[in-house]
């Protein structure tokens, strides 16, 4: 996080979720169930972390990132941070932990999918290399909403 040292990033736990799942309220107009959560946690090609703040001794989860490492893949499933932890670099700090895990593991490309209205979020992949290469119509049901494809070489 810009400014302070005070974050670490760890491997997701079921003891987070009360947390995540009220990041994901803020963050999502159709947010992930707890079971959703669980089943990413089970699952042997998911990868699930959590950057943790240090506020005064007490460790807080800011932000968290899920993707999949599948082939020669890393696809981003789920990054959200608490609002009040927004503009910190605390996704671009995740998404470079994304690409490294993926680098270790022979991963060639990373790819995800993304709201065509989610601004934010498209600056934040577009600084991190990807590129638009393709669009999935009305992917999100709910706002009737076309999800851009986009993809990034790991080694950008
Ligand atoms: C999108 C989101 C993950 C960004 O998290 P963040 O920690 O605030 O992002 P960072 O501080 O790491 O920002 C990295 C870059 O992303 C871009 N960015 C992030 N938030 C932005 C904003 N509100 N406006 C414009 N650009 C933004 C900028 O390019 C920024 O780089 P800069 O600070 O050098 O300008 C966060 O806003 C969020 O959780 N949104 C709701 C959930 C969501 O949309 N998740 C993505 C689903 S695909």
């Amino acid at each position: 996080m810009k400014n302070t040292s005070e974050v670490t990033i760890d491997l997701m736990d079921k003891a987070d979720l009360p947390q995540i799942l009220a990041i994901e309220r803020q963050s999502f107009p159709s947010p992930w169930t707890a079971g959703m959560f669980t089943r990413e946690l089970e699952s042997s090609h998911s990868v699930c972390l959590t950057a943790r703040i240090n506020i005064k001794g007490k460790s807080v989860i800011g932000a968290y990132i899920i993707f999949w490492l599948v082939a020669d893949e890393a696809h981003l499933h789920n990054l959200a941070v608490k609002k009040e932890f927004r503009r910190q670099g605390l996704a671009f700090g995740l998404m470079e932990v994304m690409k490294e895990i993926a680098g270790k593991n022979a991963i060639t490309a990373q790819t995800l999918e993304v709201r065509e209205s989610n601004l934010e979020a498209i600056k934040l992949y577009q600084k991190c290399g990807f590129v638009v290469e393709g669009i999935r119509p009305l992917y999100y049901a709910e706002t009737h909403e076309d999800a851009l494809i986009m993809w990034a070489d790991v080694k950008k």
